[in-house]
């Protein structure tokens, strides 16, 4: 567990989930759901019952190249992370992640701290060796952040998402971790 001062001085814990975790992260989850259209779901469409969400955050938990990452503000949950390498030798070294803060929290250096917090513990694997994510190509908030964290933007998918009557394009971006 690590604390952290955001930049309106309220201190946050980040941590690694567990299965208990699971109905205040669904209940997260759906909140965020409601406040962002830079998801691939909207609101109500999160419908993960709390035995699947246990099962994935302890799964992850046993796995060297798995992380999920909870911040909290009094231990309410106000930001997520998650981080799933492949389950293959060839692929293992590989991961892609999700991330997400509460709209309220959004601007305060959470999203920055979660997303360094994971390229620290990918060094310490000593197995990550590339983190991957896929952007929504209007979500500039995200895209300005990643490229700060030294991501690099390594393609365009057309028409990943489909939302409010059209399609949208996903930009792919990418860290070597060495
Ligand atoms: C994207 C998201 C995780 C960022 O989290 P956050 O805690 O707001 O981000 P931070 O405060 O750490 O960093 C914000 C950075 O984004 C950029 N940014 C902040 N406000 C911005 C704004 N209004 N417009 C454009 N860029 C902005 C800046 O680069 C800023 O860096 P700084 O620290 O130098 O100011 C958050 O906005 C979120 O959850 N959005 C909804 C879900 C989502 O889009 N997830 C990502 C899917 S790929």
């Amino acid at each position: 567990m690590k604390k952290y001062k955001l930049k309106n001085g309220i201190i946050v814990t980040l941590r690694e989930g567990n299965g208990k975790d699971a109905r205040r992260v669904i209940e997260y989850i759906q909140r965020v759901a409601g406040e962002s259209d830079n998801l691939s779901f909207g609101e109500g469409e999160f419908n993960t019952t709390v035995e699947e969400e246990t099962a994935f955050i302890e799964t992850c938990k046993t796995l060297d190249n798995c992380i999920f990452l909870i911040a909290e503000h009094r231990g309410r949950i106000i930001g997520c992370l998650t981080f799933s390498g492949g389950n293959r030798s060839r692929l293992e070294h590989y991961g892609e992640f999700g991330v997400s803060v509460l709209k309220r929290y959004w601007g305060l250096g959470l999203g920055r701290m979660l997303i360094e917090y994971l390229i620290e513990w990918a060094r310490k694997t000593g197995i990550i060796k590339k983190i991957n994510l896929k952007v929504k190509s209007d979500n500039t908030r995200a895209v300005n952040l990643y490229e700060e964290l030294g991501f690099i933007m390594e393609g365009t998918i057309s028409r990943f998402f489909y939302h409010k009557g059209r399609f949208h394009d996903v930009y792919v971006m990418g860290l070597e971790i060495e």
